[in-house]
């Protein structure tokens, strides 16, 4: 099961867990009121035939799909790429990965600014919401690679915060005032 928990304000390395003292976990379901953020478990070994990754795509217009590897080896400039993908940003649509191989930590904002870090690891599909606040970093592994769905063309686009004008942004905090019910059965 995938693992969430609030995080700490410590400024040590953003590869480390950053737990609260004592630890402070979040389910899943509690995740999505708050975020909106969505979590399915992927067979990553045959995730060409995997029936809920092909309904997901077909139900939600996932056309265009790639592979990405992050690691100190594939990634030029490894240090600051980390320090890029952990500068808190939103994108004006949907961001969706599957992990085929490797860990990682992608961390949300909730509606009370607090940083929510969710662990992932082989198999885990995660959505991540147009205009959500969030970073992604690794983990002391320090290798990860993903799938990566978008709908249509891709547009890889981070606004970094403040965006708050944005209509996806605008759109999002609408959503999550209503804890994401109505977004959900649309
Ligand atoms: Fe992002």
């Amino acid at each position: 099961m995938v693992k969430i928990w609030f995080m700490d304000n410590e400024e040590t390395d953003q590869r480390l867990e950053h737990h609260r003292n004592p630890p402070q976990y979040l389910e899943l379901a509690d995740l999505y009121r708050k975020t909106g953020v969505e979590y399915f478990k992927i067979n990553a070994d045959e995730y060409q035939s995997d029936k809920i990754l092909s309904e997901l795509r077909a139900k939600r217009g996932y056309t265009y799909d790639d592979e990405i590897t992050c690691s100190e080896k594939c990634l030029p400039d490894y240090a600051n790429k980390l320090k890029a993908f952990f500068t808190e940003h939103l994108h004006t649509d949907e961001e969706i990965r599957l992990i085929l191989e490797g860990t990682g930590y992608f961390d949300v904002r909730d509606d009370e600014e607090n940083w929510l870090r969710i662990e992932v690891i082989k198999g885990d599909l995660i959505i991540i919401p147009a205009g959500i606040y969030h970073r992604f970093s690794l983990d002391m592994n320090n290798f990860i690679r993903t799938r990566r769905y978008f709908v249509g063309e891709p547009v890889w686009t981070a606004h970094n915060r403040p965006a708050d004008e944005m209509d996806c942004r605008k759109s999002y905090v609408k959503h999550q005032s209503e804890h994401f019910v109505q977004f959900n059965k649309a």
